[in-house]
């Protein structure tokens, strides 16, 4: 198993039950050469119920509440410092109800991952479980990318489908979804902190684990095709 300093370090911020976050910690926990470790979990909730699961495995954690009338640069400049503070080298967005600013995104180059409840580009925005519901289709799923500037918009890293069952409502759905989830951000998380992503435009390519060199300053987590 890799020393603690040689892992790849990992924040987590959610808004909500964290379930994904606890898919996450459970992967790290049991897999003995995860690359990725979380090191600090944030919220804009104090009643986030994935709080408490990050406390429980001793984890520290950071709550910076958004009010109306706040003022948000200063809200995300908190957050970003709150990050650094924990030398984070990738950002997983876990559930987290919040856009990101470009100069928050420029903090981590092409090491934010978002996961979103249907098959991008397809149902984007807060509302995409009811919003597949609503237009009647009979497949929707699970989507694991990077992070643009664009609202659920970057790169995709992952798919999956998820069957939309005629006596579905809201919450049976994204039960379904979440469990695909569960597998889908551990695995997309680990392939990026080990470096096998290749970015070619909007396509993320996965390399081979013997092709990779370790993450490095020198060598980048995210390889970036310029073609
Ligand atoms: C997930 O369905 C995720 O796709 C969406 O928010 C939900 C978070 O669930 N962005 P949880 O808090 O991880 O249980």
């Amino acid at each position: 198993m890799p020393s603690r300093s040689s892992r790849v370090r990992v924040g987590v911020l959610i808004s909500g039950s964290g379930s994904n976050l606890r898919a996450l910690l459970d992967q790290q926990a049991t897999q003995a050469d995860a690359v990725g470790e979380v090191v600090v979990v944030g919220s804009d909730r104090a009643d986030a119920g994935g709080l408490e699961r990050a406390r429980a495995a001793g984890i520290p954690t950071i709550v910076r509440p958004l009010a109306p009338g706040d003022d948000r640069d200063a809200w995300e400049a908190r957050l970003r410092a709150d990050l650094a503070t924990h030398d984070v080298e990738v950002v997983v967005l876990a559930g987290f109800m919040r856009i990101l600013s470009e100069a928050f995104l420029h903090g981590w180059p092409d090491a934010v991952v978002n996961v979103h409840p249907s098959l991008l580009p397809a149902f984007r925005g807060a509302h995409a479980v009811r919003d597949a519901l609503a237009e009647g289709v009979k497949l929707t799923g699970a989507t694991v990318h990077l992070v643009d500037e664009q609202v659920d918009h970057g790169p995709i890293i992952a798919q999956q489908a998820v069957a939309v069952l005629p006596e579905d409502d809201e919450a049976t759905l994204h039960a379904r979804i979440r469990a695909v989830e569960h597998e889908l951000l551990p695995r997309c998380v680990e392939l990026l902190c080990a470096g096998r992503l290749r970015i070619e435009g909007r396509s993320v390519r996965l390399l081979d684990a013997d092709a990779v060199a370790s993450p490095s300053p020198d060598h980048p987590r995210i390889d970036r095709s310029e073609s």
